[in-house]
């Protein structure tokens, strides 16, 4: 396939980003917490089409990313806290699996077989207008090689996927940058399936508490909840005592040759995360450098999300070094 083409976020660009998704195509697209990569969740080409560009698991099923409640309530029903957390969250990082209604219209290989189907209406507003001008759901997985590092420029997403899709939007730095929460709420409760970026300090206070565990090795809820994931190139560290030969990424007062904030601030932690990840990976590799070190982050707020990220790049996989 030839380079991607190259859009702008205006009536062009996201005109030209609808066209492409309703013929089936590929077109990677900003949303406020990562680049997703967007193709028409009804047709099973288009759908299948993303799971070959990413190299992604057939059985990891994707989110299906919509304009407004009410589309989403002709596709799913909303048990329990869902139409709480809707209204609290929405549009927003946040993701509800909910289950299916018949009719749905979706590609199977959307919810990978479960009878669930994960929903977000995302709030950055170059998605919104693409998601109106195409009329369609939108399944959108982020924009990354499975397993690797999440794209939150369009310059990632051209260096991981730009010759496998028909076109990037490039909307600029995405705001967030770490991915949307993945709740799954029912009449027994809401059980938290991906930490993410809304703090579960924010959504207790709606559900009550959360029933589930994320931390890696606890059972697999989400299926893409390996517990090797958003791995560099380069073996990761958390924490420790920086040693000679390591590249290091601080937080507030722990200096490194790159920081996460300066200002131990966890909302500019999280939206730098994943860019400084990749910067610390072409250093380590410019280098030579043996790892890289990630100084502690606290595990509160945005840090559990964070912490998380963190923890899946570090561990054992099949990318590990
Ligand atoms: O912020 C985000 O959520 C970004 C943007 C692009 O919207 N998307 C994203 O997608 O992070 P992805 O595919 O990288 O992660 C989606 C997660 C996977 O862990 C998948 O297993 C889980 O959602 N998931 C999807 N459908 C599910 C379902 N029916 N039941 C349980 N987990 C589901
Ligand atoms: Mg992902």
């Amino acid at each position: 396939m030839q380079a991607a083409e190259d859009l702008q976020p205006d009536t062009t660009g996201i005109a030209r980003a609808a066209a492409l998704l309703c013929a089936g195509q590929l077109v990677a697209l900003p949303s406020e917490t990562v680049y997703g990569l967007a193709a028409d969740a009804t047709q099973d080409d288009a759908v299948a089409a993303i799971y070959a560009a990413k190299g992604r698991p057939d059985f990891n099923p994707l989110i299906v990313h919509l304009p407004d409640l009410d589309s989403a309530m002709t596709i799913a029903m909303f048990p329990g806290h869902a139409h709480a957390l809707a209204e609290a969250f929405w549009p927003g990082p946040l993701t509800l699996v909910l289950p299916l209604r018949p009719g749905h219209g979706l590609s199977a290989r959307v919810t990978a077989g479960h009878a669930t189907v994960a929903i977000r209406l995302p709030a950055h507003p170059v998605m919104q207008a693409v998601l109106s001008a195409a009329q369609r759901p939108i399944a959108a997985p982020s924009a990354n090689l499975s397993g690797r590092i999440s794209a939150t420029t369009a310059a990632h997403v051209r260096a991981g996927l730009g010759g496998r899709i028909a076109a990037i939007l490039d909307g600029g730095p995405t705001p967030v940058g770490v991915e949307s929460t993945i709740l799954a709420p029912s009449a027994e409760g809401t059980r938290l399936l991906r930490e993410g970026a809304i703090p579960r300090e924010a959504i207790t206070p709606i559900t009550g508490p959360l029933t589930a565990d994320t931390t890696p090795g606890a059972r697999v809820e989400a299926p893409g909840q390996l517990a090797s994931h958003y791995a560099p190139h380069t073996l990761l560290l958390c924490g420790g005592t920086p040693q000679p030969g390591e590249v290091t990424i601080g937080f507030g007062t722990a200096k490194g040759d790159l920081s996460l904030s300066e200002q131990g601030d966890l909302t500019e932690a999280a939206a730098r995360l994943f860019a400084t990840l990749h910067n610390a990976d072409a250093l380590a590799q410019s280098r030579g450098a043996t790892a890289i070190r990630v100084a502690d982050i606290p595990d509160t707020g945005l840090g559990r999300a964070i912490n998380d990220r963190l923890r899946r790049a570090a561990a054992p996989g099949p990318f590990s070094v």
